[in-house]
């Protein structure tokens, strides 16, 4: 039995191959051109073949990527906001042909796919920057991995011969597959998915436990691809995500698993994006709150709210809980927004920067900012760094 909500595009996609046609394929594979993946693209890859990108089969090929760019839809009209793309150098490309079949293996050259290579083309990645991200600014850290990939996209449908090798968090690596038959085990029907790169602070606690006094469960959904380099790494939050849960959640309304995908830091563009994946993943509800996936000051605090409002509800099928800034008051003893504080209320307002001070120095920050037990797991990985 699966949960209710139909995938992106109507089919959960399954890249894998199995059985007699996979051994004919990975005993071919080895006298095909190899191209290497690593992070992003093999986030990608991973993504595409679990069906989490549903409904993309493969690597964007030139009318969808225009499309994608510059309407923010598929070219079969269905809404879809940033390019997943096989970028790879001219000299990666260099003899490969059309309709030939190529090997997409790691470091390791292990065979991890095969791509059906049916499009080579040239893109523009300034006009991709200017109209994905905003900006084309180098300082930007999407832009600047944008403008760091090869200037050749190969487009076709791929084949997964085998999962990547270097997985990590294996028993919360749930395919969308895996959480929807956790949904459906657990009778929820409404659910609210939780996209995080950070540990989770009070703001973060109070937006998903309002979110949940509505819902039949949470799925907390940190991004456990590449991020950039200051934020905190995964292994870390996964640590905070867990201690969090055992003291501050219930258990049974909570369901804890990682999304394989890179960050993009394209605000808007990306909070669409993550509402879809997690629609694949089978949530019917997806939390939208300030200055979601984004970066510096290159989009407005509530831009990735309002980029809803250009798609009709359901042909994102997925609905939107959007929050405004939580924080805790002191005056009013609770944490809250500004919709349900009293005027001029005195606010806790800690800098990102000014808590990882603290926590630098071993100090504990506010109850009322984060738990002392985070705080204690982010002190503890910052010692061991630094020795
Ligand atoms: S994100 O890049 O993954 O969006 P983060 O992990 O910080 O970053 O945020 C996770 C979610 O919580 C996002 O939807 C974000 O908008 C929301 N959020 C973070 N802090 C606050 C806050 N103080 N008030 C309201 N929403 C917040």
């Amino acid at each position: 039995m699966q949960s209710e909500i139909a995938p992106h595009g109507g089919k959960l996609i399954n890249a894998f191959v199995t059985g007699d046609a996979a051994e004919a394929l990975r005993e071919r594979a080895h006298s095909m051109t190899k191209i290497h993946l690593a992070d992003r693209r093999l986030s990608d890859l991973e993504m595409i073949g679990c069906g989490a990108f549903s409904p993309l089969d493969g690597f964007m090929k030139r009318a969808d990527y225009d499309n994608v760019v510059v309407n923010k839809r598929l070219q079969n009209g269905l809404p879809w906001t940033i390019p997943v793309t096989l970028a790879v150098t001219s000299d990666e490309a260099e003899g490969l042909e059309i309709d030939s079949e190529v090997a997409l293996v790691d470091k390791f050259e292990n065979i991890l796919a095969v791509l059906q290579l049916e499009e080579i083309y040239k893109y523009d990645r300034e006009r991709e920057a200017r109209l994905v991200y905003r900006t084309t600014d180098e300082a930007h850290p999407g832009v600047r991995n944008l403008m760091r990939r090869g200037d050749v996209h190969l487009g076709g449908k791929i084949q997964v011969l085998q999962e990547r090798v270097d997985q990590t968090f294996k028993e919360y690596r749930l395919t969308p597959e895996g959480t929807r038959r956790a949904f459906a085990t657990r009778g929820w029907k409404k659910i609210v998915g939780f996209q995080t790169r950070n540990p989770i602070h009070r703001a973060h606690e109070y937006i998903t436990k309002c979110a949940l006094e509505t819902m039949d469960g949470l799925l907390i959904h940190p991004l456990v691809g590449a991020t950039k380099d200051d934020d905190i790494p995964a292994e870390t939050r996964m640590e905070c995500y867990r201690v969090l849960i055992d003291n501050y959640y219930p258990k049974d309304r909570v369901l804890l698993s990682v999304l394989p995908a890179a960050m993009r830091y394209a605000g808007p563009r990306e909070a669409i994006l993550h509402a879809i994946v997690r629609k694949n993943y089978g949530c019917t509800h997806f939390i939208v709150g300030r200055d979601h996936a984004g970066v510096g000051n290159y989009y407005g605090t509530f831009d990735a709210q309002y980029i809803f409002d250009e798609f009709e509800p359901q042909e994102l099928g997925i609905t939107p809980m959007m929050f405004d800034h939580a924080y805790y008051s002191p005056t009013v003893g609770a944490m809250g927004t500004d919709k349900t504080m009293p005027e001029g209320v005195e606010k806790i307002a800690l800098s990102g920067t000014k808590v990882r001070q603290m926590l630098m120095d071993g100090q504990i920050p506010p109850v009322e900012f984060t738990r002392p037990e985070i705080a204690e797991v982010l002190i503890a990985a910052m010692r061991a760094k630094q020795n």
